[in-house]
Order: C-alpha cells, then sequence, then structure tokens
C-alpha cells in the first residue's frame, strides 16, 4: 500500500480521556461530544468500551447511530468473545463501524498481567483479530505496550494481526516512557520488517507521562505512521493523551515541515475543546498550548511593540485559526436573535431555530446584568441552556448574608423546585457558600460528599461571570455540576443544583465511579 499524505485522527477522548478520573460523561454529554467531534472533522471516534457497562454499550450504539457517513465510529475491546461481540453489537449500526481489540506484547505485561507466555499470545492475536474480522473487515489491532516490547516479537504481533484481517496496526506508549528518537527506531524497524505491513496503516497512541505525547505521535508521521490517537485537551489515563489540537495545530502551522494533510476543521478547535472542558468541569490552564487565556495573549512591551509592527514576529498562528476569532459581531442588549444566532455560528455552532429561541432569552437577560457579553459567556450560556440533563431539582432564587460580627454566623435562604414542587428553606454555614449548599443538601434530603469545588471568572473585569464547578459523590456514585453567574454565590448555588441533578442521573442509569466488569474486573483498558 503506498503511504499516502492523509493523517487520520483517530480520537479517543469518549474512551480513553472518559475513563480517566474526573471526566466521566452522561450520555447525553457523550452524544454532545460526539456530535462536535463530527463537525471537527475527525476520521475515526472511539466511542468507548462497550463490553465495560451497559451504560458504555448504550452510548456507544448511540453515538453509532446517530454518526453520519463520513466518519467512522469504533469500540473497543478486549481479546475475549465476550468483548468483541458485545463491541460488534454496539457499533454495527454506524454506516462505518470499526472494532479496535488489544492484548499487551511486553514481557512485563504478558508475566505479571496477562500470565500468559509470547506464543500464547501470539495465537490469542490471531483467533480474536479473525473473529473480529468475522464481523466486519475495519479491524484495528493494538500491541498495549508496544513501546516496552521486544521488536521482534513485535513484527510476529503484527503480522499474525495482519494476516487475521486486521488493516490498522496501533503501537502505543501505553505508558509515557518512549522518547521520540527511539520510539521512531523502533515503529521504524517494526513498519520494515513486518513483512504484511503494506497491507496496514500504522498508529500511534502516546501517553503524556513524561510530557511527550504529542512529540512522540508527530515523530511518528517521519517513518510512515498515518493514525494519531488523541483526545481533545489531551485528557486520558494518569498524565493524558497526546492532545489533538496540538497536533492538529502542530500538522497545519509546520506544513513545510511534515507535508501532510488532515480533514480537521482546525476553526473548530477552540470551541470543541471549551464545550469539552465544560462538559468534564475542569478548567483549560492558562498556559495550555493552543487553547489556554494565555496562548495568545503578548504581555511584554518588547513583544506588543513586534506585534504592532508585524504580527508574524510572534505569532507563529492567528487565534481565528483555531477558532478564537475576536469576531466584529459584539453581542449585548440590543442584539437581534439574527446576531445572535450568526454569533453562535461563528464559533462553531449551529443551532436550531428552537434551541435560538431558548438561547436568545438568556443572551437577553445576561445582558441586562452584564455590560459586556464575550464568547466564553455565551459558550457558557449554551452549555447551561441546551445541553444539560433533563431536571429533577430547579433552582428559583438563593439569597444570602454574612457578615464579620462574630457570633452571626452566614445565613442562606433557598427557593427550588424539588420533582416538580416549589419549596423554600434556610439555614447557616461556616462560609456563605457552605451555608446555601448545606440548605440545598436538606431540601432534596441528601447528604452528597463534595469533592471539588472551583471558581473560574470566565472573562477578565469585575463583571466577569463566576463559572463554578461542584464535583459530588454519593453511595459510589460521582457527578459534575456547573453554574454561570456574574453573582459567585448564585452560580455556587446553580453549579451545585447541577451536580445533583447529574447524581441523580448518574443512579439512574447506573453509572458507578469506576464501572466494574461481571468478572469482578476494573473495566479500564
Ligand atoms: O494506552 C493504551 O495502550 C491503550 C490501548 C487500549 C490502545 O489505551
Ligand atoms: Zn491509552
Amino acid at each position: 500500500m503506498a503511504i499516502s499524505n492523509q493523517v487520520i485522527f483517530f480520537d479517543t477522548t469518549l474512551r480513553d480521556g472518559e475513563q480517566s478520573p474526573g471526566c466521566t460523561m452522561n450520555f447525553g454529554e457523550k452524544l454532545r461530544i460526539a456530535h462536535q467531534l463530527e463537525l471537527l472533522g475527525v476520521d475515526v471516534i472511539e466511542a468507548g468500551f462497550p463490553a465495560s457497562s451497559q451504560g458504555d454499550f448504550d452510548s456507544v450504539q448511540a453515538i453509532a447511530r446517530q454518526a453520519g457517513d463520513k466518519i467512522q465510529i469504533c469500540g473497543l475491546a478486549r481479546c475475549t468473545e465476550r468483548d468483541i461481540r458485545r463491541c460488534w453489537d454496539a457499533v454495527k449500526v454506524a454506516k462505518n463501524p470499526r472494532i479496535h481489540t488489544f492484548l499487551s506484547t511486553s514481557e512485563l505485561h504478558m508475566k505479571y498481567k496477562l500470565r500468559k507466555d509470547p506464543e500464547t499470545v501470539l495465537k490469542m492475536i490471531s483467533e480474536y483479530v479473525s473473529l473480529a474480522s468475522s464481523l466486519t473487515p475495519n479491524v484495528e489491532f493494538s500491541c498495549e505496550d508496544a513501546s516496552r516490547s521486544d521488536r521482534d516479537f513485535l513484527c510476529r504481533a503484527c503480522e499474525n494481526a495482519i494476516q487475521a484481517g486486521a488493516t490498522t496496526i496501533n503501537l502505543p506508549d501505553t505508558v509515557g516512557y518512549a522518547q521520540p528518537a527511539e520510539y521512531i527506531e523502533l515503529l521504524d524497524y517494526v513498519i520494515k520488517n513486518t513483512p504484511s505491513a503494506g497491507k496496514a496503516i500504522f498508529s500511534v497512541h502516546c501517553h503524556d507521562d513524561l510530557g511527550l505525547g504529542v512529540a512522540n505521535t508527530l515523530a511518528a508521521f517521519r517513518v510512515g505512521v498515518r493514525q494519531a490517537e488523541v483526545t481533545l485537551c489531551g485528557i486520558g489515563e494518569r498524565a493524558g493523551n497526546a492532545s489533538l489540537e496540538e497536533v492538529a495545530m502542530a500538522l497545519r502551522v509546520r506544513k513545510d515541515y511534515y507535508g501532510l494533510e488532515s480533514g480537521i476543521q482546525t476553526e473548530k478547535l477552540y470551541p470543541s475543546c471549551r464545550l469539552l472542558s465544560m462538559i468534564i468541569g475542569q478548567p483549560i490552564p492558562n498556559n495550555k498550548a493552543i487553547i489556554g487565556a494565555n496562548a495568545f495573549a503578548h504581555e511584554s512591551g518588547i513583544h506588543q511593540d513586534g506585534m504592532l509592527k508585524n504580527r508574524q514576529t510572534y505569532e507563529i498562528m492567528t487565534p481565528q485559526t483555531v477558532g478564537r476569532a475576536e469576531s466584529n459581531l459584539v453581542i449585548g442588549k440590543h442584539s437581534g436573535r439574527n446576531a445572535v444566532k450568526s454569533k453562535y455560528e461563528s464559533l462553531g455552532y449551529k443551532l436550531s431555530e428552537e434551541q435560538i429561541a431558548t438561547v436568545f432569552e438568556a443572551v437577553k437577560d445576561l445582558a441586562d446584568r452584564k455590560k459586556t457579553i464575550f464568547d466564553e459567556d455565551l459558550l457558557a450560556l449554551i452549555q447551561e441552556k441546551l445541553y444539560r440533563a433533563p431536571d429533577s431539582f430547579r433552582l428559583r432564587h438563593v439569597s444570602v448574608s454574612s457578615s464579620d460580627a462574630g457570633g452571626v454566623p452566614p445565613t442562606a435562604a433557598v427557593l427550588m423546585d424539588v420533582d416538580g414542587i416549589e419549596k423554600s428553606g434556610a439555614g447557616f454555614g461556616v462560609g456563605p457558600v457552605d451555608a446555601v449548599f448545606n440548605v440545598i443538601a436538606d431540601m432534596v434530603g441528601r447528604e452528597p460528599e463534595l469533592k471539588q469545588y472551583a471558581v473560574n471568572a470566565i472573562t477578565g473585569g469585575t463583571d466577569a461571570q463566576g463559572e463554578v464547578t461542584v464535583r459530588l459523590a454519593d453511595k459510589g456514585f460521582s457527578a459534575v455540576g456547573r453554574g454561570a453567574h456574574p453573582d459567585i454565590i448564585v452560580a455556587s448555588a446553580k453549579a451545585y443544583v447541577n451536580a445533583l441533578n447529574h447524581l441523580v442521573q448518574a443512579e439512574k442509569e447506573g453509572r458507578r465511579v469506576h464501572a466494574q466488569l461481571d468478572d469482578g474486573e476494573e473495566a479500564g483498558a
């Protein structure tokens, strides 16, 4: 097979990303991310690990069902008959389904994790890849812990997988151990010494334990690898995976060096990452490449002077290329419905008339309270208004009083709907936020543990909206909630109620913190 100059973007935000701590998503949120990934132009979505739980099976199947005809939908499966058949049952409704099966090939993993000898592992690869190929011609095989595997054994493993029908061979740096030059030497060796290598596309999947996930991924293109397994914002096991936005922008900005193409619509990178960040409730660090608040900020006088003379002095890409356009369209009190609609389109969201109607009211309401509405405010708003789970609890009003006088504890009064019934309550706390949370918990009859509380100013300025993230845990279930409001106490109350709603949903869906398999084995790969 002649090596093409097209890089296949395989996104595993919903599998490797979602299985990492703090990145859990509910059914609706996964569908929303999958839709956004499709708009972003990824080639393959790894939608989940169907054998790990009924919840994962259902979401992979729903994503497969909603996917269009240009994208491939993939599920992960261990080398067992049940996993492979379960995976196929979930993805087969997609127009372009893929089964991704994997088995460890390093001595360490074979001996201690699999407790199998290398010859048995080779036989299993043939057997289970054949089973997968009997179901679909689109099969990927991963040699787990490839970067720490013996190179000649890897060639035999890859040959068996290709002979059994695998069309994509992934050689992951599972533990983020490889160094770029060493890694590509291994990849080059395997590609050159696997007799049937020409019949498959080679792929990499690089973890970021030493901060080299993106560097290893990019280096791999130099030796003919043409699939990159990546995630939005680099989320994933431990330190995460190579980040999609960084790999995509390196290919675009340094096209002179790589000479490669991709289908990624880079203008949708920022809205996509921002959506993920809002859904999982993890703020994007300010200094994060491509999408961080400071990625295009020029602070020092020398840099500013250079920028004014010629932007290229200190800017290797424009904010517009990654979807951070400072559009001329300013949204405020007097903006009409069409302006709001086009503004969202410029941010990468094509909203239906019904969605516009919902959002438009909320934009007007915000404009009454806040002078300048930034893109970030608009993005926070659609997350809150359009992509939230159906609510069991709804906050109506909250009021707090706090004082530094000894003996007068902060007090909160709350009015909210609990399962459709309007209720009011009041109480105390060690601080105003604590008082609000105590009252709400009391009103809904729960005592969840507060695992995380974070406040982030969405934009600059004293009238900036505060975005609060709350993580709650209760009886083995965990959920994240977010709320945005110029008053951070109100934002906190909204986030707490939102987290409670997500908790109820997680319980309904039976989505525990870590999905357990029937045999008690942990589901994470
Ligand atoms: O890190 C890894 O090796 C994986 C495989 C399942 C591809 O996630
Ligand atoms: Zn991984």
